[in-house]
């Protein structure tokens, strides 16, 4: 499957199969996958030896704190077919992202969006620069549940950014960075699943360019009213209050759309940026849901991308653990992958 001849988004059926031997009396039916808190687990380097002991170490100490039956048998079901997909069109390296989460009410009104380009032109026109440090932060906040600072949080909030350090202790679940790319045609798409809940909601193909251009008015709009802000602070709370007035609005005009949701067994090729993104939100999710995200990139991307978040090339952790296990953080120095 060459993705060049894609459109914005398709869904494609997996087989769920056992890869290994020691899976086959793992049946879902026998030993359901439930979660016991809500936490995500990343990995960034060379696509994984699809082997149970060899997976980075953090992968255990992640699964063994987050989830209750075998996460094995679908997760090794899906990535079968990503590596096999990632093979066809000559990407041997990813970012993969499984997310846990337990149920709650903050995406039963949709945060639609695309997501930004991963990986940006090596030198981009200046003006393109400048859309992207006044967009980036509103883009990055209408699918993320922060929507302004705690009332604790506000008495730092006027605190100039330190953004490589915040960076640092709070290393994205997806890669947002722009980076320049080393390739004249640098990968903008990634593939996704839900091995349990609720699967992606889409804006049906057909009416995809009008839910981007919809999007980028709201988003020229909620410009227009401070033309003046210009940050790159991910915790900014003027752009928290930007993406809210966005995301409402989107609500309400995108809400006469019809919708269509990826199934259980569905991989998700999906192009991201704003020019050609697929138009997406996470769904009304009330009970536990995992979802796994993968995003493929030049080897040197993906280096330049964790150097960035002053991290080393391959590397894995995890984040939002319990404290008997350990903070995000710590977690992240305890548990790296170093191969
Ligand atoms: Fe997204």
């Amino acid at each position: 499957m060459d993705v060049k001849s894609l459109p914005d988004f398709r869904f494609f059926p997996y087989r769920v199969k056992y890869p290994s031997v020691e899976f086959q009396e793992l049946l879902p039916t026998d030993n359901p996958l439930t979660l016991k808190t809500s936490s995500s687990w990343t990995y960034c380097g060379p696509l994984l030896t699809l082997e149970s002991c060899n997976l980075p170490s953090s992968f255990n100490t992640w699964a063994e704190a987050t989830v209750s039956g075998s996460i094995m048998p679908s997760l090794f079901s899906f990535l079968t077919y990503v590596h096999d997909f990632l093979t066809k069109n000559n990407q041997s390296h990813y970012w993969l992202t499984i997310r846990a989460s337990k149920g709650s009410d903050e995406f039963d009104t949709p945060r639609w969006h695309t997501d930004d380009l991963f990986f940006s032109p090596l030198q981009p026109p200046i003006n393109h620069a400048r859309r992207q440090s006044l967009f980036s932060p509103i883009t990055n906040l209408l699918k993320s549940t922060w929507t302004g600072p705690k009332s604790q949080e506000l008495a730092t909030q006027i605190q100039p950014s330190n953004p490589e350090t915040e960076q640092y202790h709070h290393p994205p679940t997806i890669p947002t960075a722009q980076i320049s790319s080393t390739s004249s045609n640098p990968t903008n798409w990634k593939l996704t699943t839900t091995l349990l809940g609720p699967g992606t909601l889409f804006i049906p193909a057909a009416t995809n360019s009008l839910a981007r251009a919809t999007q980028q008015a709201a988003k020229t709009a909620a410009r227009a009213a401070d033309p003046d802000h210009i940050c790159v602070s991910v915790r900014c709370v003027g752009c928290a209050m930007a993406a809210e007035s966005v995301r409402a609005q989107l609500a309400v005009e995108l809400g006469g759309h019809s919708i269509v949701q990826a199934s259980a067994g569905e991989c998700v090729f999906f192009r991201v940026g704003e020019d050609e993104g697929a138009v997406h939100s996470e769904p009304r999710s009330h009970g536990d849901r995992v979802f796994v995200n993968v995003v493929p990139g030049h080897e040197a991307d993906l280096r330049a991308l964790m150097a960035k978040w002053g991290m080393e090339y391959p590397r894995a952790w995890c984040v939002g653990l319990p404290l008997d296990i350990g903070e995000g953080e710590e977690c992240l120095r305890d548990v790296g992958y170093d191969i």
